[in-house]
C-alpha cells in the first residue's frame, strides 16, 4: 500500500455522522455474497435498522468499531468487537463483521482493520477473541494467517444467497495479556 490509510474507533456521534458510508459497506458485503448475516438486496431500511442499532451498542458501551480510510476519503472498511458483557467474560470479545468495500480489496485494508482491532482489544483487555466466517471463504485464510486458530465447524448453519445451507467455521486466537 502506498497511499496512507488511517483506521480509527468511531464513536456513536461518528457513526451517526458517516452513516451513508457505513450502509454503503454493508450494501456492498451483501451485495457481492458475503455471509455477514442478510440475504441480498439489502433495502436501505435493514441496512440503517442494523446500523442505528450498532451505533446503540457503541453509544452503550458493549460496541467497539473501528473503521478503515484514505486520508481524507470516504470509509472503505470497518470491523467491531462484541463485548462480553457478563461478569464472567469482561475478558472475551467477539470479532464480527469485518467488511472492505469491493473495490477496495487485496489491498491489505482487512488485514490493517484486524491488527488494529486486536490491538484495541488489548488496550481495553479483552484478549480472548472468537469469530465465525462462512467455511471456504477467502476471510479464513486472512484469519489464519493472524493466528487465529480452528475451534470447530457447524455444518448447515448459514443460508446464502442461492438457498443453500452453508457451514459456518468457528475461530479462536488468545492475545497475549490474560493469564490462566
Ligand atoms: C474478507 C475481507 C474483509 C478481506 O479484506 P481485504 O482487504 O481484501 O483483505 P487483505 O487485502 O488484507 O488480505 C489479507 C490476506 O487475506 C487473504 N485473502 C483476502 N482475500 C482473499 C481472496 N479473495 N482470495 C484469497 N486470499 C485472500 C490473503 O492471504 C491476503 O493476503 P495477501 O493479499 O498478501 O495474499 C473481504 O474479502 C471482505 O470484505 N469480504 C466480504 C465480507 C466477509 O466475508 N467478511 C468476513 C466475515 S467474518
Amino acid at each position: 500500500m502506498s497511499d496512507p490509510i488511517t483506521i480509527a474507533t468511531l464513536s456513536a456521534e461518528e457513526m451517526e455522522a458517516t452513516l451513508p458510508e457505513l450502509l454503503a459497506v454493508l450494501r456492498d458485503a451483501i451485495a457481492g455474497g458475503a455471509s455477514v448475516g442478510f440475504l441480498p438486496p439489502l433495502d436501505d431500511e435493514e441496512g440503517l435498522a442494523y446500523w442505528r442499532a450498532t451505533i446503540a451498542a457503541v453509544g452503550g458501551g458493549s460496541r467497539v468499531l473501528l473503521a478503515a480510510r484514505w486520508v481524507g476519503g470516504p470509509i472503505l472498511g470497518t470491523v467491531q468487537l462484541d463485548l462480553a458483557m457478563r461478569p464472567n467474560g469482561r475478558h472475551r470479545a467477539e470479532v464480527s463483521k469485518l467488511l472492505v468495500l469491493r473495490a477496495a480489496r487485496r489491498q491489505g485494508l482487512g488485514r490493517a482493520l484486524m491488527v488494529a482491532l486486536e490491538a484495541e482489544a488489548r488496550r481495553i483487555g479483552r484478549t480472548t477473541l472468537i469469530l465465525d466466517t462462512r467455511q471456504g471463504d477467502p476471510s479464513e485464510l486472512l484469519y489464519a494467517r493472524l493466528g487465529y486458530r480452528l475451534t470447530g465447524v457447524v455444518p448447515q448453519y448459514a443460508r446464502s444467497a442461492d438457498g443453500t445451507l452453508d457451514a459456518t467455521a468457528f475461530y479462536h486466537k488468545l492475545l497475549p495479556g490474560e493469564e490462566g
